[in-house]
Formats: C-alpha cells, structure tokens, sequence
C-alpha cells in the first residue's frame, strides 16, 4: 500500500483481503489446528501451531506498518522474550534503560543474567554511554511510566558503529506514532494488548525486524516455544486496528487538553506530556515522533491524596494498563516496580467527549 496515503486509509486498508464480486471485504477468522497436507509437507499452511490465515492477514498489517517483516505473539512480554532469548548468549551484554516496563527489567536481572548474560541497567538518556561492548541495546520511547523520549536515529547510529543491535519498545506510540526501523532499529517490539487495539478486551504482542534473518530466528522461535497468539484475538485485533488513526486523534486531543489544566492546577505537579512546549522530552517527541500518545503523568502531593483522586473520578476507572477507548488512571507506585513518587499518576487518555474527560478530573482535583 502507497506510502503517501494517510493513516486513516492505511490503518482501514492493511491485510484486508482482495478479491472478485462476492467475495468478503474483510478478514474473518480460521480457527484451523489441522489442515489436510499429503505428501511431502508443503504449502503455507500446514500445522496451526506453525502458521495460520489470520495471522498472515495481521501480520501483513503489521509489517506494512512498521515497515519490517513482523511476528505476531501471544502477549507482549512474548514477544520482548522472544527478542531478548534470540538476540542474546551467555558471555553476551544487554544494556537496557532502567524506566522499562518491570517485566522487561525483571528478564534482564533475573532469568538472563542466571543465564550468564550481563544486564547493565542505566538511565534512558545515558545509554549511548554504554553501547561500546553491547551486544544488544534496549529501550521504550516514549517511557512507561514517566513518558521520557530518547533519540533513537542518533543512539542506533552510535549502537551500529559500535556493532551493537538495538530493540525498541514502541507499545505508547503504536507504528501510526513512530517507526523504529525506519528511525535505524533492527527490532521494533510492542504489547498489542494497548493501544494499537485499545479495546481493553486482549492480550497480544509483536515483533519487527529489519533483517529477514532476524525475523527468520524470531519465527522459529515462536514455533518452538508455542507463544502464539490465538486466532480470535488476532482477529478482533485486526478489527481494532481499523478505528487506530480514529482512536488515537481523540486520545491526543484529551491528552493535550488535559495536560494543559493540570500544567495550571496549583494541586499538581511535574505533568509530563512531551507534546507540552515546556516538556524535557518536547523537541525530541516532536521531531521523532509522527503523532502524539493519549499518556499523560503527573503527581500529587503523596500516596493518599492520588488515592483520594482517583477515588473521585467518575467516567475514569482505576485500572493498570493503558491506550483503550476507556480512560483509565492509577497510582503506578502501588505496585512498587518503579522509581516513582508516591503521588504519581499514570493517566491513559480515551476517546471520551473532552469536554466530560476534563470536568471529571477538575471535579476530582477539587475533591482533594
Ligand atoms: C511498554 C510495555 N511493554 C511490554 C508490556 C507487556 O505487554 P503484555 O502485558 O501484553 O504482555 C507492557 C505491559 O504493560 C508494557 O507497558
């Protein structure tokens, strides 16, 4: 599909099938374990556990997308093992930014490094520091919690120099916001269970790869491990994918306008949202980034008080995860994986009316 055309067309038209009169428009499911196959084993379709019609349909998406060969998993923690167990080999470095989700970190500290590769954890704006011995280099950007961005052209330069592969997570901005390989990453990994389907009723994840080899191993792996993901899952999430372009103008529109009242709420502090002006992350995100995520963070005067909002809230649940149609918040400190203040909130912006997100949360501030 034409480069050109925008990414409301594109994220409608990818992996739909084409066909004469009387054939579906759309995709549906093949819910097919087995296939009949005599003879020498040949054709696409064999074995389900090896391949599937609705998974080539989500994955020729995807990889329109992204713009690299990619590997459709069962979750996105799947699909962040399958880079990191196929990229990596005792005696090899890991250099990983120490704001990655928890269980990114968790792989890094606890079941590679008894494998005997070195994990060296650093701060997302120092690791082109530490790329000189790295085998692989990891990163989220924007980061999940805090929404800091790294320039990820100039890091993958360095990490190429240097002989080093580099993995992006790119969940918060979905391949509509940023193109990793295309900004010189070889892996562009996410959790689909966010908001490239933001319907808040799956689980998925996927890899891209710049080198046919490396998807190749990525492949293979799924096939041996059985992380695949189901077919109705990537059915609904190819459905989901229709509405992106839709969904995430809305969740930028709220973002933005809800970052703007919280940047002059007198009980908030420290909002970040990089498409703020006065953001840390402003000039990077804007010029790296194609569109803006619906995450804003912010934070109150301590635990107690981000309880009390968002005890407050209305229309926006307390929930964990992020990027669906609902709003949702949380204090990410209750669960205690990451160095953040006790009042600090992660709030995933839906596609609610703006006018009705903003009231709640003014209505909820003055409650504390
Ligand atoms: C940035 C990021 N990467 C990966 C994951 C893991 O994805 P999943 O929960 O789909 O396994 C998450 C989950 O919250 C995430 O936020």
């Amino acid at each position: 599909m034409a480069e050109q055309l925008g990414d409301g067309t594109r994220a409608i038209h990818v992996g739909m099938p084409e066909g004469p009169d009387g054939s579906p428009l759309v995709s549906s499911p093949v819910f097919a374990s087995t296939y009949r196959l005599t003879g020498e084993p040949s054709g696409p379709y064999q074995y389900g556990r090896l391949t599937n019609p609705t998974w080539t349909a989500w994955e020729a998406a995807l990889s329109e997308l992204e713009g690299g060969e990619t590997v459709a998993f069962a979750s996105g923690i799947a699909a962040v093992s399958a880079v990191l167990l196929t990229a990596l080999r005792p005696g090899d470095t890991l250099v990983m930014a120490d704001d990655c989700y928890y269980a990114t970190r968790r792989l890094a500290e606890g079941l590679l490094t008894d494998l005997g590769v070195t994990a060296h954890l650093v701060p997302l704006n120092e690791l082109g520091d530490h790329v000189d011995g790295a085998t692989l280099v990891w990163l989220e950007s924007p980061s999940n919690p805090k929404l800091d961005v790294c320039d990820i052209a100039t890091l993958a330069e360095r990490a190429k120099r240097h002989g080093a592969r580099i993995a992006v997570d790119n969940t918060t901005a979905t391949p509509l916001g940023q193109q990793p390989l295309s900004l010189g990453a070889d892996y562009s990994v996410a959790s689909d269970t966010k908001a490239l389907t933001g319907h808040s009723d799956l689980i998925l994840g996927h890899v891209a790869c710049r080198d046919t080899e490396h998807a190749n191993a990525i492949r293979t792996w799924r096939s041996s491990t059985g992380a695949i993901p189901g077919v109705f899952e990537t059915w609904l999430a190819h459905r989901s994918l229709m509405t992106l372009d839709l969904r995430l103008q809305r969740q930028a529109a709220n973002a933005q306008a809800l970052a703007e009242m919280l940047s002059s709420h007198p009980a908030v502090r420290e909002v970040r949202y990089p498409w703020l002006p006065g953001d840390a992350s402003h000039q990077i995100a804007t010029r790296q980034m194609r569109r803006p995520p619906g995450l804003v963070s912010f934070t109150l005067d301590d635990g107690a008080t981000a309880d009390k909002f968002l005890a407050a809230l209305s229309i926006v649940a307390t929930a964990t995860s992020f990027g669906g149609l609902h709003s949702t918040a949380e204090r990410r400190a209750r669960w205690g994986g990451d160095d953040v203040h006790p009042g600090f909130i992660r709030f995933s912006c839906g596609c609610e009316d703006t006018v009705d997100l903003i009231a709640d949360v003014a209505t909820a501030l003055e409650r504390v």
